[in-house]
């Protein structure tokens, strides 16, 4: 088996949470789903996302200079597929609304609205730091992505 295969079954292995990163393209709103998404630091808040360096909201967000972050919850997967699709329909059907002149989208459980302070080049990725602008949430269970399937969080600590 080659490095890049052994690496990306590695990969598959981890668990992570799912978001979609948008940003509005002048009037219209963009949107890419996105699992490299970490918390960065806290003072000041910041996070970091990572984007392919083919990905159309990179070029979106690298003229705007800001990105929202919505985190998914459980029963958002259909969301998450649509998100993954190339082209200018993924908003097609999508309930959102401005917030901090960022695309929101509706019910999903975290909402951290940025402005980019740092594009870092990696590989044939962008990782882009993005300082915390504002942030809500609300406390749904989470859709995350393992073995290329998405699921949920479940407790094994102290659960009776
Ligand atoms: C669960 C999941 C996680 C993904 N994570 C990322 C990611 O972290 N970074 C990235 O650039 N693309 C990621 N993708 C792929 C993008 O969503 C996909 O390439 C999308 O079509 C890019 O759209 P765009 O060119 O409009 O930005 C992920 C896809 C899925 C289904």
């Amino acid at each position: 088996m080659v490095l890049a295969e052994q690496f990306r079954d590695v990969m598959s292995g981890v668990c992570t949470p799912v978001s979609v990163v948008t940003a509005l393209d002048g009037p219209r709103p963009h949107g890419t789903t996105v699992s490299a998404f970490a918390s960065l630091s806290m003072d000041p808040p910041m996070v970091l996302v990572s984007l392919d360096r083919g990905s159309d909201l990179l070029a979106v967000v690298r003229r705007g200079g800001r990105f929202g972050l919505n985190v998914l919850e459980s029963g958002q997967a259909e969301l998450a597929k649509q998100f993954a699709r190339k082209g200018k329909t993924k908003f097609d059907g999508v309930s959102w609304q401005l917030d901090d002149d960022l695309p929101r989208l509706a019910g999903a459980s975290g909402w951290v609205a940025c402005r980019v302070e740092q594009f870092i080049e990696g590989g044939d990725h962008v990782v882009a730091l993005g300082l915390v602008l504002a942030a809500d949430s609300v406390p749904l269970a989470p859709l995350t992505y393992h073995a290329r399937t998405f699921g949920t969080h479940a407790r094994t600590d102290g659960a009776s």
